[in-house]
Order: C-alpha cells, then sequence, then structure tokens
C-alpha cells in the first residue's frame, strides 16, 4: 500500500500490508498473522519511512471522547488513542475544560501524543496526564501505565526508550485542573493575547495563530514539524557559546544544564531556506525540513547528515532527529 498519503511528510513509501485498528478485540488476530515488524501508525506526522517498509503497518482508528468523572480539583476526560490530537483538544475547550490549550493545532492523534510527550508553547502533555491504557504487543493484553511508568521527559517516554515496539496506546486519560491559570510565559502569547480575557479558547485562537505564521501546513508543504530535538548541554557549555556568539538563545534548566534553540543554530550554519535536493529547511523556521515534491527516506538522511556536520562544526553541538523512522 501507498504510504504518502498516511504520514505529514508526503515521502515516496510502500508497504507490504496496512491493517485499520477499530477495536481493541481484533489486534490478537491481527498479531497472529502479521509477518516480520509490525509498526504502529497514528497520524504519521512524526514520522521517516522507507521507500519500501518492512513487515505490516497497523493504523489506530480507535475513536471516542468522555468525561470519566470530576471531584472538586479536575476533569477528568478520556480519549481513545485515534482521536485526531487538534480536534480533541477544541472539543474539551467547547465542553469548558481548558487546559490543553497550548497544545492546539500539534498534528497527529491522541494515542501518539505521549509516546514522545508533546510540548509547545511552555505545556508538555505531561502536564495534564493522568493515565494510559496501552496493549501488548506480543498478545494483546491492556495493561494501565501511571505517569512514573511512563517516565516522561523533554520529547521523551519510556514508550521510545525501555518499552519501545512493545505496545499499542489504545487511550489516554488526562486531568484538566478546574483552577485553571492560562500559561503564556512562552514566546510572543502574551503580546498576542493583550487587552483580551485571556480564556482557554482565547489561548488556543493564539497559539494556533502564532503557529500558522511560522510552520508549514502539511497539506500544502510535506514536513514533520521540528526535525531536530532543542540540544540540551552543560550549562557551562552553553555560557561559553553563548558568549562566542552575541544573541544566542539559552533556556536554563534543571540540574545545571541548558536547552538551545536547534532553529537558530541551524539558521546561524547557513540552512534556513536552502535545499538538498528535493528537501529543504523551512525558510520561516528552519527546524523544520520540507519535502519539495517527490522526496523519499534517502533523500531526508543525506540533508539531516549535512545539517548535522554543519551545526557540529561550528557549534560543536551534536542535533538528534525528532521523528521516529521506519
Ligand atoms: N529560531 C531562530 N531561527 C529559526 C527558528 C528559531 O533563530 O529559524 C529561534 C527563535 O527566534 C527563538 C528560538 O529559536 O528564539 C526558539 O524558536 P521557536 O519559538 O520557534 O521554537 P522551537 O524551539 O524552534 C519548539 C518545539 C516546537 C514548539 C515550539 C513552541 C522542539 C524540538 N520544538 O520549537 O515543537 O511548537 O517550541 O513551543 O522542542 C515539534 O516538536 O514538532 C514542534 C513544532
Amino acid at each position: 500500500c501507498d504510504l504518502a498519503p498516511l504520514h505529514t511528510l508526503g515521502l515516496v513509501s510502500q508497504a507490504r500490508a496496512l491493517h485499520v485498528l477499530e477495536r481493541a478485540e481484533q489486534l490478537p488476530a491481527i498479531l497472529q498473522s502479521g509477518s516480520g515488524p509490525l509498526h504502529i501508525l497514528g497520524g504519521g506526522s512524526n514520522l521517516v519511512p522507507a521507500a519500501q517498509v518492512e513487515g505490516t503497518v497497523l493504523k489506530v482508528e480507535l475513536k471516542g471522547r468522555t468525561l470519566l468523572g470530576e471531584d472538586e480539583y479536575a476533569w477528568y476526560v478520556a480519549a481513545a488513542a485515534g482521536e485526531n490530537w487538534h480536534e480533541f483538544v477544541m472539543w474539551t475547550l467547547a465542553q469548558g475544560w481548558p487546559g490543553l490549550e497550548n497544545l492546539a493545532l500539534i498534528p497527529g492523534t491522541v494515542g501518539a501524543a505521549p509516546i514522545q510527550n508533546i510540548g509547545a508553547y511552555g505545556v508538555e502533555l505531561k502536564d495534564r496526564f493522568c493515565a494510559l491504557t496501552a496493549l501488548s504487543l506480543e498478545d494483546g493484553a491492556s495493561c494501565v501505565f501511571t505517569p512514573e511508568q511512563c517516565a516522561f521527559g523533554y520529547r521523551d517516554s519510556i514508550f521510545k526508550q525501555g518499552q519501545a515496539g512493545r505496545w499499542l496506546i489504545s487511550e489516554v486519560l488526562f486531568r484538566l485542573p478546574k483552577r485553571w491559570e492560562a500559561k503564556l510565559d512562552y514566546g510572543d502569547l502574551a503580546a498576542r493575547l493583550a487587552g483580551q480575557t485571556p480564556t482557554g479558547q482565547a489561548v488556543a485562537e493564539a497559539v494556533m495563530a502564532a503557529r500558522s505564521s511560522k510552520l508549514p501546513d502539511p497539506a500544502q508543504l510535506g514536513n514533520a514539524g521540528s526535525f531536530f530535538h532543542n540540544p540540551i548541554v552543560s550549562a557551562e557549555l552553553a555560557a561559553d557559546l553563548a558568549s562566542a556568539h552575541p544573541g544566542m538563545p539559552v533556556f536554563p534548566q534543571a540540574g545545571g544544564q541548558a536547552k538551545l534553540a536547534a532553529g537558530w543554530l541551524i539558521e546561524q550554519a547557513g540552512w534556513k531556506g536552502r535545499r538538498l535536493g528535493p528537501v529543504g529547511m523551512y525558510e520561516k523556521q528552519a527546524l523544520v525540513l520540507v519535502n519539495h515534491g517527490g522526496a523519499d527516506a534517502s533523500h531526508v538522511a543525506a540533508l539531516m547528515a549535512a545539517v548535522q556536520a554543519d551545526v557540529l562544526q561550528r557549534f560543536g553541538v551534536a542535533l538528534t532527529p525528532e521523528p521516529v523512522w521506519w
């Protein structure tokens, strides 16, 4: 089957077989029928598939969202893995349950969100997470994971580390706090909301406008959002770099570390808006790798290596890719 329309980079890519999961009970039969590795597909928004993908692709289309309960402190809202993330966020806001507004317009599905602990504008999934249910890819049995078990970090969780490839996340439970306060400290969010009452809905609108102003719409230009992580380095190295390069953004972190802006490093290395074959780094946000048409994973790999080499040579900082590679 053709994977090009099933992922946001729109690369030339084929897979031998595609299964669609609409009910959790279908999983054991699919596990028994499959040959080769099983690749779990959500919205395909953080994915670089090879031109020829080995094994079987399983597209998660489990649907449903519901208020499971509430107490004095929070609403507890569950969503099935195949729900579109942005539509889910907007639905919670329409119900009067704010908390996810800073994560508006992130492409992809609910089930993929915990895997890399999606984050934007100063909020990460882990800040609103209560628990998740996952199905074992050995036998289809279901298991609940607590926040501690998920071991969330910056763009990271146990599902990218020790438990990678072992689970299909089927449902996520969110805790949306009743004592809500708008979180406006990232970038120009506060300025965008000047003079307005910062309701959840208004913050979501501002986030959507901010994202649309610098991130390309995958329907227009293939991309997978930020292509590299923002590198975490020692505070010492960050201070050395900042004194050598005035104006370099540095975001201090806990534990004597600092986060650098990969987009800034890539722009300084001369890659903003520059192409290599059919792919390039986006002209308005150098951290976003875009497919200008007809690219496959080998073109992506070549550009990735060229950008990594130039940033390493210029700043001594290694960039690691954010997407999953099949
Ligand atoms: N910058 C440049 N040149 C560029 C791009 C960025 O100088 O071409 C500078 C900006 O001026 C700013 C800093 O780098 O000082 C950070 O840029 P920005 O606010 O655009 O955010 P980012 O660090 O590039 C991260 C996330 C995004 C998320 C935004 C907003 C990562 C890898 N990326 O991007 O997440 O939307 O912050 O919170 O952490 C994603 O993961 O796919 C994604 C889009």
